[in-house]
């Protein structure tokens, strides 16, 4: 990296870091995402905003062409799903009349890119969802980990699809959507059918992200995430979603994210069906399920310092299967990519990219351009 990049990346955490301690971190997890959320929504057609967010953008991030899971990213770093996924609403005609009413569903969706480069939207599911109520996001300064049990809150894929149709010519360069598995649907057949309908309204829309991914590891909601990623039920989600993408002659790479913390035997087989299938690239990690910190009968997934470790055990799990097969999918680190020795430990991996979330909380909005100008090859 360019030393004036160098000095402005520190000069931007420095900022963020001032800026956080005064309104960030007074609040609690929620209080300051809340917050944020709705400062977005309000300053998403701000020409101001929109002119300011490029200009920093192309200050602060060089251009690293990084070719990943079928795909060549304009910057190696994504930012993971789940911040950018829209309200939560508690049916598709509550959301698609707040769509009709102009209102922005999808906070984030111009802006957000702008900024970071790289984002992938979602998880939507099929139908929207109000997400889980109550207190349901943490974060741990000292581990510079989040928690959280959201609950895949969104707008439900038909609003989300409508909404983002609406503004087709303001969609960023580059960007993922995220589809995961409706929760509470134990019906195999009717789960995948979701997923594929979910799929295709986008594409019916010709809302075509750069990237789909498959979420199939959600921990936050009261379903077992594992469930999703044995080998038979990962062969057919994934079979019939890259049947329905080839049938249409969807010319959208399918990558699939994962959960830590699986048996090394079922990392080794989901690759092997990911590359029989034709996945281009597997997301590892998703949270990792732990106690909720306020009351322990309930799941909540840890991202951030405290999941790295996880994320690596996975990814090296991973990387040796690919290496002693032969498997032709990529691997994407996520999972603590906090600094530039987080960002070291993936590339040791031989990942392709990376993704954060805790990251833009713990280091701003230019943590991906820190983590870089810290990355010492
Ligand atoms: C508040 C919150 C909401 C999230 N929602 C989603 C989601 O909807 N879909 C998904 O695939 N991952 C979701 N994630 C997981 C992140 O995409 C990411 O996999 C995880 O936080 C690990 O990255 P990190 O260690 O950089 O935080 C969410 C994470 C957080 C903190």
């Amino acid at each position: 990296m360019n030393p004036l990049r160098r000095v402005l990346a520190k000069a931007a955490e420095v900022s963020y870091q001032s800026y956080a301690e005064r309104f960030i971190y007074k609040f609690d997890a929620q209080q300051s995402h809340a917050m944020l959320i709705d400062w977005l929504e309000s300053i998403e057609d701000s020409p101001f905003w929109l002119a300011a967010t490029t200009t920093a953008h192309n200050l602060l991030y060089p251009k690293l062409p990084t070719p990943v899971g079928g795909i060549t990213l304009d910057y190696p770093m994504m930012l993971a799903a789940g911040f950018v996924k829209g309200h939560g609403y508690a049916n598709e005609s509550m959301a698609l009349q707040a769509v009709k009413a102009g209102q922005n569903i999808i906070p984030g969706w111009r802006i957000v890119p702008r900024l970071v480069g790289p984002v992938e939207f979602g998880s939507f599911t099929r139908y929207p969802r109000i997400g889980n109520t109550g207190t349901v996001m943490w974060r741990d300064r000292r581990q510079l980990s989040t928690q959280n049990r959201v609950g895949l809150k969104n707008p439900g894929a038909v609003a989300a699809a409508h909404f983002l149709s609406e503004r087709k010519d303001q969609l960023p360069k580059q960007f993922g959507i995220n589809i995961a598995p409706s929760p509470g649907v134990d019906n195999e057949r009717e789960s995948i059918k979701q997923v594929i309908e979910a799929m295709g309204v986008f594409i019916k829309r010709e809302v075509l992200p750069t990237w789909f991914t498959l979420n199939l590891s959600c921990p936050n909601t009261e379903d077992d995430p594992t469930g999703a990623q044995t080998e038979s039920s990962a062969r057919n989600m994934c079979g019939y979603v890259m049947q329905f993408l080839n049938k249409n002659q969807v010319d959208v790479p399918l990558w699939v994210k994962i959960s830590p913390r699986l048996a090394p035997e079922q990392y080794a087989t989901m690759l092997k069906v990911f590359h029989e299938l034709g996945i281009k690239a597997v997301i590892a990690t998703n949270t990792l399920g732990m106690p909720s910190p306020e009351d322990d009968t309930l799941t909540a997934g840890v991202g951030g310092g405290l999941l790295h470790k996880e994320a690596t055990t996975a990814l090296t799990l991973l990387r040796n299967a690919s290496i002693e097969h032969g498997y032709n999918v990529d691997l994407i680190g996520c999972g603590g990519l906090l600094n530039g020795d987080s960002y070291s430990s993936f590339k040791n991996l031989d990942v392709a990219a990376v993704q954060y979330w805790s990251a833009l909380i713990f280091r701003g909005p230019f943590a991906a351009a820190i983590i870089q100008s810290e990355y010492k090859p």
